[in-house]
């Protein structure tokens, strides 16, 4: 099969691209990796109407006849979860991509992907199109946005592209003649051979890496073609590379969705929220506050990531770099997250859920199971069969992409170039012992402790053993793209920065939904029952809510929260708030050891703050 030629490529593209460092780069890819054809994305419905009929067409989109204009796919079973084994932050020096990341040589890992004989990219999309997928991550033309192209060989990406991010021509006009990009190359690594027949989820189920090189920002990913994987502007670019920029330019690039929360006064407040991996986010994002706390409002200006600049006045302003949701379905339902399925009603593109017998989409967790389903591995399901053999109807990681504009609680303001200013930062991990329902921290350096110490219960979003703790720095493990220590004294520095410009800093709260009782259930009821918590978070700023000091910051005690509408009672409190000493004495031991993985580097401060803590504890 011919593949194009660099002369075909630049003859290949539309008249408004201007860019010739662009035009340029794309043909020197193409010239690598050899595709049949190249398609440069325009964004429009009209693409994507196209792009997705011949998802269909191949096998890999089932159009689902019960939700308007939506589609299940079905992933090769060996390419379900980001893999972060394969992913690699590529930096001159070792160091500089710190104990926490998969580091190789750039030079080296440039043989392997792209200059070496057998080169991975070399001929890696031959027989298949090369899309050209140009993004903004933020508003179009924020001074927070940045843009990205994506070349990919996949048209399962360029749709999912098209709901994740401002992606298509409006970016290119953006770009200009000579307007910055990020390069971001993705590879199914699955050449096609003359006539042979594709198959409907083109992997390599052998061969991936995910790969960062910070200092001339680029990445490069072969082999899955699934989410954070394949989705580059998500964790690769939003989080790894962003990371670094932020770092270099005095900003912050995190793993936090974003909510407005309205008082019944009006008064707005806005917080970020920093979870691992499918511990929420999505949900605490969408809450709907219950009943009795009427008057109360949250609205949604992210779900996952968050790029937050200090203004001229010293606040800080964030905004959500996509523009749309890779969610969870697993768990999601309309008790858990009404406004969630209410965006999901349409215009989804659903990945390894389950398909029912009259063409909708189910999953565990969703509502009573239907007699008869087809899993997600395209085989006979039956509610019997899944108690019998714990076989999951819809993968763990199953997801549901969805464009920000379906969500019913989307803030006025998720769009406003100029972002949203963040009254506080808020940490949680899943963890069913030892940390309390909520903290507040007493001073930016508390905070920044409790964020760089965060443990967190493992889940599906990644492969691996599931539900072991891991020390989960800012919820920032797998996304961080340098030095961890380096990390922490970039938040450290930020507190000057602010002060320096005269500002108050947003609060700090560490907060944990997930305690467990000895029955091994969850004792919190968690979803818009996290309103009370806000509630307290909020009236904490305004100065009108009490709490109690103790060793590690200050908590409510029972009269302290609002439980109209909830029965839950002091002792049922206390078994979440407690800080029991000999439970921290144990954890202060797991935060040394990983003060020791990050010795190198580490800021002073926080040995000081652990110090304190101890002797709090009478340790
Ligand atoms: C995600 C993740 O997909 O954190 O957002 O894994
Ligand atoms: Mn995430």
């Amino acid at each position: 099969m011919p593949s194009v030629t660099a002369a075909e490529v630049r003859a290949s593209a539309p008249a408004h691209v201007r860019n010739a460092r662009l035009i340029d780069w794309v043909a020197r890819i193409a010239a690598l990796a050899q595709p049949r054809a190249i398609h440069w994305c325009d964004g429009s419905q009209e693409e994507y109407d196209r792009l997705c009929q011949q998802l269909v067409d191949a096998g890999t989109f089932r159009k689902l006849e019960r939700r308007p204009n939506s589609y299940l796919a079905c992933s090769d079973p060996s390419d379900v979860a980001r893999v972060e084994d394969r992913t690699f932050i590529c930096s001159q020096n070792r160091d500089d991509a710190g104990p926490t990341n998969n580091w190789m040589d750039p030079g080296e890992m440039r043989a392997l992907l792209q200059t070496g004989e057998n080169a991975l990219f070399r001929g890696a999309m031959r027989g298949r199109t090369l899309y050209v997928i140009p993004f903004s991550m933020g508003p179009l033309g924020s001074p927070i946005s940045h843009v990205g192209v994506e070349l990919s060989d996949s048209p399962y990406v360029a749709v999912n592209m098209r709901l994740m991010t401002r992606m298509g021509r409006a970016v290119l006009d953006l770009l200009g003649t000579d307007g910055d990009f990020v390069p971001c190359v993705h590879s199914v690594g699955a050449p096609l051979s003359d006539g042979q027949e594709d198959s409907r989820w083109p992997c390599n189920a052998d061969v991936k890496y995910i790969v960062h090189y910070p200092e001339t920002q680029e990445i490069w990913s072969y082999g899955s073609g699934y989410g954070g994987n394949a989705l580059l502007g998500k964790k690769c670019f939003a989080l790894r590379i962003a990371s670094t920029m932020g770092r270099e330019q005095g900003w912050l690039a995190e793993h936090m969705l974003i909510l407005g929360v309205t008082t019944p006064e009006g008064r707005k407040y806005h917080v970020a929220a920093a979870f691992p991996s499918a511990c929420g986010k999505t949900n605490f994002a969408m809450l709907i506050p219950p009943p009795a706390l009427s008057g109360w409002q949250v609205t949604t200006i992210g779900d996952d990531i968050a790029w937050i600049k200090p203004g001229a006045d010293g606040r800080l302003y964030a905004i959500n770099p996509e523009a749309g949701y890779f969610g969870v379905a697993p768990g999601t339902n309309t008790a858990t997250n009404p406004n969630c399925m209410r965006s999901i009603e349409r215009d989804v593109i659903f990945t390894n859920v389950a398909l029912t017998d009259d063409g909708d989409v189910w999953w565990e967790g969703m509502g009573p199971a239907p007699a008869h389903l087809i899993d997600w591995q395209g085989r006979d399901w039956t509610p019997e069969l899944g108690a019998s053999t714990g076989v999951k109807a819809a993968h763990p990681n199953a997801r549901f992409t969805v464009a920000a504009t379906n969500n019913p609680a989307l803030d006025p303001a998720w769009d406003d170039p100029a972002g949203v200013p963040i009254d506080a930062f808020v940490f949680g991990g899943r963890r069913s012992t030892t940390v309390p329902l909520v903290t507040e921290a007493r001073t930016w350096m508390e905070g920044i402790y409790m964020a760089a110490t965060m443990g967190s219960e493992t889940t599906a979003a990644a492969v691996g053993q599931q539900g072991v703790v891991r020390r989960d720095p800012f919820a920032m493990l797998p996304f961080c793209g340098y030095n961890m220590s380096d990390y922490f004294r970039h938040w450290l520095d930020m507190e000057h920065r602010l002060q320096a410009l005269g500002a108050t800093l947003p609060r700090i709260f560490c907060v944990n939904w997930f305690r467990k009782g000895s029955d091994g259930k969850f004792v919190w009821p968690g979803y818009g029952d996290n309103a009370r918590v806000l509630k307290w978070m909020i009236e904490r700023i305004e100065g009108r809510a009490q709490g109690e000091g103790h060793f590690f910051g200050i908590s409510p005690r029972h009269q302290d929260l609002d439980w109209r509408g909830l029965d839950f009672d002091a002792a049922r409190f206390e078994a979440i708030i407690d800080a029991d000493p000999a439970a921290w004495r144990a954890e202060l031991a797991l935060h040394d050891a990983l003060f020791q993985t990050l010795e190198k580097r580490l800021p002073p401060e926080l040995r000081a703050v652990r110090q304190s803590i101890a002797a709090g504890l009478g340790h």
